[in-house]
């Protein structure tokens, strides 16, 4: 099972990422949204991450000349048709990603494998839509793609050996580190990241300290490089909300119930960075 040609759908933050790095590798890219706009978007994300290297010293102007020619765009979803492997990074909608896969599943070649960069949706799920669920696989990247070493790899029911094995390879190729999970709700990542993010959100709504103070005790008592409501307003509360939802729903376990203060939070349209207020105020 030969990649040479990726096709990746959804060009916000974690699909340019994506393109980015699958372009950085060797592979010919088309990178695909809905509206040109998008598109010019995520294609200056790109073009900036790139030109950061070059200022760096990390890559020459031929290099990221050469990173950008093997890339394309499409607003058109038939440019799957010539494509060895398409990585989805739509919305996290079960029904946009169904219809996205009905479609691909129509289009793409039959040797093609059908990736999702899921972040919670079962995958078995997604693949059932498809005549080819052996060869639809959860290709988890983290957010910022081009920074973050792991890339999560879930098996759906039906995929093979041969098909789980090329995307690892694949992402070894991404200069990336695989880790095979099994398809349960959250995978391995988000059922363990979430659940700790919930709680230090509880612990805000309880009143047992400020966001600054939480952040402050896991970064510096933990090592971790951003606090827990930080790193939720980077990834959005928004996200982080549907995410206890599926597990919530997944689990029937109320150990899982997401914080009333985060559904406040989102109901009222702070999202986190990308709305500028979250747990934080952002310019
Ligand atoms: N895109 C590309 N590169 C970026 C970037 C971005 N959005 N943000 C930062 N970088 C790069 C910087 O250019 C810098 O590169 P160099 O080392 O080459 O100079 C490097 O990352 C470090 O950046 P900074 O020095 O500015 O800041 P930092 O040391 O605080 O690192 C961080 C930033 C890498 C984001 C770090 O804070 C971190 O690791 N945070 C946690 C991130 C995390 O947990 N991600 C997973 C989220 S969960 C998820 O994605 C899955 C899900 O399903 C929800």
């Amino acid at each position: 099972m030969s990649i040479k040609k990726v096709m990746v759908i959804g060009a916000g933050q974690m699909g340019s990422g994506i393109a980015q790095v699958c372009a950085m590798a060797g592979y010919e890219v088309v990178l695909q949204d809905l509206k040109d706009e998008f598109l010019e978007r995520g294609m200056n994300n790109i073009s900036k991450n790139l030109q950061r290297q070059v200022d760096k010293g990390r890559m020459n102007d031929d290099e990221k000349a050469r990173v950008l020619s093997n890339m394309k765009t499409s607003t058109d979803i038939q440019s799957a048709n010539s494509v060895d492997l398409v990585i989805e990074a739509a919305v996290e909608n079960m029904e946009i990603k169904s219809n996205i896969f009905a479609q691909l599943d129509e289009i793409a070649p039959a040797h093609a494998i059908l990736a999702t960069n899921t972040s919670s949706l079962p995958i078995t799920e997604i693949a059932a839509v498809t005549n080819r669920p052996e060869k639809v696989i959860g290709m988890h990247f983290m957010n910022p793609v081009p920074v973050m070493k792991l890339v999560e790899i879930i098996r759906g029911l039906a995929t093979t050996d041969e098909v789980y094995q090329a995307i690892e390879e694949m992402t070894k190729k991404l200069n990336k580190v695989p880790v095979e999970v099994n398809d349960f709700p959250g995978f391995v990542s988000n059922r363990i990241l979430m659940p700790m993010i919930n709680e230090a959100i509880y612990t805000v709504y309880e009143g047992v300290a400020e966001p600054e103070a939480i952040d402050e005790v896991m970064k510096l008592g933990m090592n971790h490089p951003m606090g827990p409501l930080t790193l939720a307003d980077f990834i959005g509360l928004d996200t982080c909300l549907s995410i206890m939802e599926v597990l919530h729903e997944g689990f029937g376990d109320d150990k899982y119930r997401p914080c009333p203060l985060l559904r406040k939070y989102v109901k009222a349209g702070w999202l986190g960075r990308k709305t500028g207020r979250g747990f934080y105020k952002y310019d």
